[in-house]
């Protein structure tokens, strides 16, 4: 009988990954995406997505994987979905979607974000769900009145496979009221949002619980035979986390996607006083501190788009051949506001423009440091928390960009591993599956036990090159002098 092979869904802002893993072998047999983007027209803060358009680019997914082998359908034992952090999917008493997800980039809640904060005594991320519950109550009561279920983004993916509406703490923990040492919904913050909310939440799952069986609807859209198991998976950094290695305490990884995460395993809750490093738990039974910056990709697609002629990789190539610092051309790059430094109206700005400097290799260059200069402002706030950064894990989409995995080890001053899987959301969720699984013959099997087999960090290595380490403390201090003058933004850093 052939080896049993694992179906990994990434729902993400952009698109939607899936690949089939193959447990023998330790490789991964087969890949498949589907792109979209945002719903356009919207007011300049408001990002949002329809919950239809993930199930559809599923299904494309599905249909393209098991396409590629008539035999991968009939041996696939196990499903996992990983999927965008904060989203807010609301559902009238017959599960019907009621209107467009808010989504974690969203940053029109402001306001009910600050609102919260007084009245949960912490810092409440706009980005995070709680603010968007608020505002959608607000703003639109007639359609708050008919709300009965409120979920995250892979949360309502799953009750589509399934029909079972269950959370986990992972994701959960990004809904702004959690509590993490019970690992469960703080209903008294929940409350406060509204008295009806907590009972509105899917139910809570413990780490490695089985979510479900495939049902006859989950099976259609998968192309699957009904009554697979379901993982319950978990958020995109949650999944990330697991496909990267990062199930135990040790390894560091910086994510370069739509949004620019690094994040490591704790065995205990890691708290920010300011707010900035996110408290989160892992979907594992531990936890993932995590920093979560929102320009990234992004920034370098606006730069592109400047220049229409152009593809990423002649702006890198024009770029490679840009003195470090970019002839004092220097990028803040807050195009959509900023979740860290928390500055949700900021917008972009460029310093340092002379003669010859617009050109598109300056440009880009200028673009790359200045979303690397940001990511390590929130890296020295990690350490500040006590958290060891000497090395990192390079992941993401973005990872293969070799200029960038230079510019990255210069600025953040430590050694980085490209890992040969760079889809790690979506390879996590495949392991998870798997992990779930196989505790279900073995209650006691670790995540980490079950996946380290299969998880290599053998990639080349980026060191730091000393001089260019030098000069990019120079300019993060120029960063840090402009975040001041222009957004009275001080920054709790590690100097
Ligand atoms: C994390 C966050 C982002 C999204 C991107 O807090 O908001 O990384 O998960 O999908």
């Amino acid at each position: 009988m052939s080896a049993a092979l694992f179906l990994g869904l990434d729902v993400g802002t952009q698109g939607t990954k899936g690949l089939l893993f193959d447990a023998e072998s330790g490789r991964v047999l087969a890949r498949a995406s589907s792109a979209y983007g945002l719903i356009p027209g919207l007011p300049d803060t408001a990002a949002e997505q329809h919950p239809s358009t993930w199930l559809t680019a599923i299904e494309t997914v599905c249909r393209a994987l098991f396409a590629q082998n008539a035999d991968f359908a009939t041996r696939v034992a196990g499903v996992a979905v990983s999927g965008q952090q904060h989203g807010l999917v609301v559902m009238d008493a017959s599960w019907h979607v009621l209107r467009a997800a808010k989504l974690w980039c969203d940053t029109s809640t402001v306001q009910e974000a600050r609102e919260l904060e007084g009245l949960f005594g912490q810092v409440v991320p706009v980005g995070y769900t709680a603010s968007k519950l608020l505002w959608l109550k607000r703003n639109e009561p007639e359609l708050w009145s008919l709300v009965r279920h409120v979920c995250l983004p892979h949360d309502f993916i799953n009750h589509v496979l399934t029909g079972n509406f269950e959370m986990e703490a992972g994701d959960a923990s990004g809904l702004g009221f959690f509590d993490l040492e019970t690992r469960s919904v703080d209903v008294e913050k929940a409350r406060c949002i509204d008295n009806a909310l907590p009972g509105m939440l899917p139910a809570m799952l413990e780490a490695g619980a089985l979510q479900g069986l495939l049902n006859a609807t989950g099976a259609e859209l998968l192309g699957l035979p009904e009554g697979i198991p379901v993982a319950h998976g978990g958020g995109d950094n949650m999944m990330s986390a697991i496909g990267s290695g990062a199930t135990h305490v040790g390894p560091v990884v910086v994510s370069l996607g739509t949004s620019g995460t690094v994040f490591c395993y704790s065995d205990q809750a890691i708290r920010d006083p300011e707010g900035l490093i996110a408290p989160f738990c892992d979907s594992t039974g531990g936890y993932l501190p995590l920093l979560c910056v929102m320009n990234l990709t992004g920034v370098l697609h606006e730069v592109r788009e400047a220049f229409a002629e152009s593809s990423l990789e002649a702006l890198t190539e024009e770029a490679t051949h840009v003195e470090v610092g970019a002839d004092g051309l220097l990028f803040l790059p807050y195009l959509v506001g900023e979740r860290v430094p928390d500055l949700p109206d900021a917008t972009g700005l460029l310093s340092g423009i002379r003669p010859g400097l617009l050109r598109p290799g300056h440009l880009f260059r200028a673009a790359l440091e200045g979303c690397s200069l940001n990511l390590a402002l929130g890296v020295a706030r990690m350490r500040k928390l006590g958290l060891q950064i000497d090395s990192m894990r390079l992941v993401g989409g973005a990872a293969r960009n070799p200029l960038w995995q230079q510019i990255l080890a210069d600025v953040l001053g430590v050694p980085l591993t490209v890992q040969e899987e760079c889809e790690t959301a979506a390879f996590g969720a495949a392991l998870h599956a798997l992990w779930t699984i196989r505790k279900c013959e073995d209650p006691e099997l670790s995540c980490e036990e079950a996946t380290r087999t299969y998880l290599r960090n053998d990639g080349p290595v980026i060191e730091p090159v000393a001089d260019n380490v030098k000069r990019y403390e120079a300019l993060r201090e120029r960063f840090e002098a402009l975040l001041a003058k222009n957004f009275g933004a001080s920054f709790p850093s590690s100097r």
